[in-house]
């Protein structure tokens, strides 16, 4: 078995040396589990002044077996602070005077979530410097976070209040076990959200399209949109038909041979999901490649290939699949945090993932896609341990997995979780975000 510094930091000898050292220990982060609560404990709940989300943050707590505690407590797992009403930034002693306290008696994989609003839609100068603030809190809360714990921002745009639901369960969930120092947007909904009539599976009587599904983060996306209840269309070109449909099978979805590149591929997609499976509510945009080499030595093929799967194929298949998609569906697109730090050797990756992230933003946007309700978000994967990161040299992996704030690498569950959240119509006033899935991954922080 390859030597691994996770494994090797978890027990013994290897613990022992770690602690001695004041090298990083990695803690087992706490990943959802569909017959636990949503958090093991309590949740601290509090903001400023009149803090307008609280009561609503209440009763959702409440409604989803929570106990609120409104002081911290020394059970307490996770940390809501309502910041939507500050106006200066002496406003935001609130966020020291609630966190501090509550960060010392945190349980393992705990939680803080900092409700505010967007700068851009501040009324002042001084508010406006004050929100904006609320990010560099937080990230550099995350930074200082122990044990597995983790700490967002949610900005809620005024009058999306209600919107907010869905984040919120995610973010308390083991759903978000890698989801660290982010900024999630609550806009004003493209459709109405709706309440699923049971939250352990939210995407009930979906069906969804997941390209890349033979393996690695695909087959794990696949995985989790059939166990919340969506019928999968696992989609993988003909040489991995093997695994592709093992996975099928195995989650009793369908398995479709095809090159993502090809000029009809959206086309083929739209005629195999109508007639096997009625519609498609999802799609995941999850087949990816690399070819690395510094930019000095990029040929030509390693240059087209990379662009043409990762983005290109993307644009193409996608006005096959926003019209045929079903009203009300969601689109997820899957970049990286190249796309948004650079990488060496990885010219041609980075700029198709950065064209991702640019396509999510402006898709959302798109006047069809708004007509149908569709939302359209991306996750930005760090260091995901697949076969991908297995062709990274072995001191380059190990250093890469380490370089965050939980100093570990992430599994393909948590970025396949990430984008089942997306895909929830209850949670239809995200749209237009890329939210990293790197655990506060050091490049481009
Ligand atoms: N692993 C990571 O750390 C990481 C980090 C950031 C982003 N990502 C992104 O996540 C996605 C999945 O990565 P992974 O690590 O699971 O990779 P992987 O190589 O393990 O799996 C990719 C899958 O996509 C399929 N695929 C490739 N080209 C295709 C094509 N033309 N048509 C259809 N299918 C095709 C492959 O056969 C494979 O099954 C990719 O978009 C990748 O860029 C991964």
């Amino acid at each position: 078995m390859a030597f691994s510094y996770s494994s090797f930091v978890s027990g013994g000898l290897g613990k022992q040396l770690a602690s001695s050292l004041g090298l990083p220990q990695p803690s087992r982060l706490r990943r959802h589990d569909p017959k636990k609560s949503l958090i093991p404990g309590a949740v601290l709940v509090a903001g400023h002044d009149e803090a307008p989300l609280v009561p609503q943050v209440r009763t959702w707590l409440e409604a989803a077996r929570v106990a609120v505690a409104t002081v911290p407590s020394t059970s307490v797992a996770g940390v809501v602070v309502d910041l939507t009403g500050i106006e200066s930034p002496e406003d935001l002693e609130t966020l020291r005077a609630t966190v501090a306290p509550a960060l010392k008696t945190l349980q393992g994989s705990g939680r803080i979530i900092v409700l505010g609003r967007p700068p851009e839609s501040a009324t002042s100068v001084e508010q406006a410097a004050a929100r904006r603030a609320v990010e560099g809190i937080v990230r550099s809360i995350g930074k200082e976070m122990r044990a597995g714990g983790t700490a967002n921002t949610v900005l809620v745009e005024e009058g999306a209040d209600t919107g907010l639901e869905a984040t919120l369960r995610f973010l308390l969930s083991g759903r978000s076990a890698y989801v660290d120092a982010q900024v999630i947007r609550v806009a004003a909904p493209v459709a109405d959200p709706v309440v699923p009539a049971d939250w352990a599976t939210p995407l009930a009587d979906k069906v969804a399209v997941v390209t890349g599904a033979a393996r690695g983060i695909g087959a794990a996306i696949a995985e989790v949109l059939a166990r919340d209840g969506a019928t999968v269309v696992c989609v993988d070109i003909p040489a991995a038909g093997g695994p592709l449909a093992d996975v099928a099978n195995r989650l009793g979805g369908s398995a479709l041979q095809l090159d993502v590149t090809a000029e009809d591929a959206g086309e083929r997609i739209v005629e195999h999901a109508v007639s096997r499976h009625g519609g498609i509510d999802i799609v995941v945009h999850n087949a990816g490649i690399t070819r690395d080499k510094l930019l000095a030595n990029m040929d030509a093929e390693r240059w087209h290939s990379v662009v043409d799967v990762n983005l290109l194929s993307i644009l193409r298949m996608n006005t096959a699949l926003v019209p045929a998609l079903n009203q009300g569906g969601h689109i997820v697109n899957v970049a990286s945090i190249a796309g948004i730090a650079g990488n060496r050797g990885q010219t041609n990756y980075a700029a198709s993932k950065a064209g991702v992230i640019g396509m999510t933003t402006a898709l959302a946007q798109d006047a069809e896609v708004l007509a149908k309700g569709i939302t359209v978000n991306a996750v930005a994967p760090g260091f995901i341990v697949t076969e991908m990161t297995a062709k990274v040299p072995f001191a380059t992996r190990e250093v890469g997995a380490l370089m965050n704030s939980l100093s570990q690498g992430g599994l393909p569950i948590d970025v396949a979780e990430t984008i089942g959240w997306f895909c929830w119509d209850a949670n239809r006033a995200v749209t237009g975000n890329t939210v990293r899935v790197c655990g506060q991954m050091l490049l481009g922080a």
